[in-house]
């Protein structure tokens, strides 16, 4: 089992990742995540994003299948896309799996004709085995106002008990945003932000174990994953994508990492911590443990190295 892992490990293969799945042994890796192509007519390179409802579901399910059965009973699957693919998905996965949650990330969407506008994507979260399932609970930064550091939310005077860094992260993500400036993009139709994939395996795996993207794209699950001390195993059918995910990955020499703790940080701020990691990760913060008057604290997050 581990030579044939050895041979993808840590790279992009290029090729149909069902073809490639089918070498991946059963019950071998933490955590899946995809991001298939929408079926909505995107310029890709290499695929038509563009088949028959029927079509379409069946080619879904035969990658989704391939998922559970590479995932470990500790595992976890993640499916991200648009609301209206998910219903579908649901259908096999709960035959298969088990339903985590429906973690809506608010995110605007193309319109769709005559609709409500759409505002958020989806995120499918399955077990392989709900008992033995593997997970962390995460937590977000208070949000603030830029100018005057004060808290955005009135918690009707009970600032006092609120935890110093922010929230646990419920199932409606708001804080991360589609990638908007031409400089942090590469040239693809639909590329993720780094810190939502770095959210999601930080809930969801520990250091070392190993992460699969099917759908590779520029690289973002792989990318994330080397910053995080993770493995990976990424497919991607177009090599022009190959190739910018791979000039990336020899480009990224950064750990996300402060201290000897795993964080997820974006334009200097910290995005994401694990809830277990706060008495650590509190020492390199210039706030005492308890806050008398949070409004006025500043958090630190630029002061802090990114080592
Ligand atoms: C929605 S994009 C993924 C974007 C990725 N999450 C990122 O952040 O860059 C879907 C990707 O799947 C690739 N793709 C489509 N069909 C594929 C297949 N059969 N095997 C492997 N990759 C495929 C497309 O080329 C495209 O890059």
């Amino acid at each position: 089992m581990e030579k044939t892992l050895n041979k993808y490990l840590n790279k992009i293969t290029q090729g149909d990742c069902l073809d490639l799945l089918r070498n991946i042994p059963d019950n071998s890796i933490d955590v899946t995540f995809a991001d298939p192509p929408f079926n909505l007519k995107k310029k890709y390179n290499s695929t038509s994003d563009s088949l028959e409802l029927k079509e379409y579901l069946g080619w879904c399910e035969k990658w989704l299948k391939e998922m559970v059965r590479v995932t470990k009973p500790t595992g976890s699957i993640f499916v991200h896309n648009i609301p209206k693919w998910l219903t579908y998905y649901t259908n096999f996965l709960n035959k298969n799996a088990y339903f985590k949650h429906w973690i809506s990330w608010d995110a605007p969407t193309l319109p769709m004709g005559k609709t409500l506008q759409p505002s958020h994507y989806g995120i499918l979260y399955y077990a392989k085995n709900i008992e033995q399932n593997k997970f962390y609970e995460i937590r977000y930064q208070h949000k603030r106002c830029r100018k005057c550091n004060y808290l955005h939310k009135d918690y009707g005077g009970k600032k006092a008990g609120l935890h110093p860094f922010g929230p646990l992260i419920s199932d409606v993500w708001t804080d991360i945003h589609r990638i908007k400036h031409n400089k942090y993009r590469d040239k693809h139709p639909c590329q993720l932000p780094l810190h939502l994939l770095e959210r999601i395996i930080l809930m969801s795996t520990d250091q070392a174990d190993i992460v699969l993207d099917p759908f590779s794209g520029t690289g973002t699950t792989a990318l994330a994953a080397k910053r995080l001390g993770r493995n990976f195993i990424a497919f991607e059918l177009d090599l022009d994508y190959v190739e910018i995910a791979t000039h990336k990955l020899q480009q990224e020499e950064s750990s996300s990492r402060i201290g000897n703790i795993w964080v997820s940080i974006f334009l200097n701020e910290i995005v994401t911590i694990r809830n277990l990691d706060w008495d650590e990760l509190s020492k390199y913060y210039l706030i005492p443990k308890t806050i008398e008057n949070i409004d006025h604290t500043p958090i630190l997050s630029k002061a802090c190295s990114q080592v």
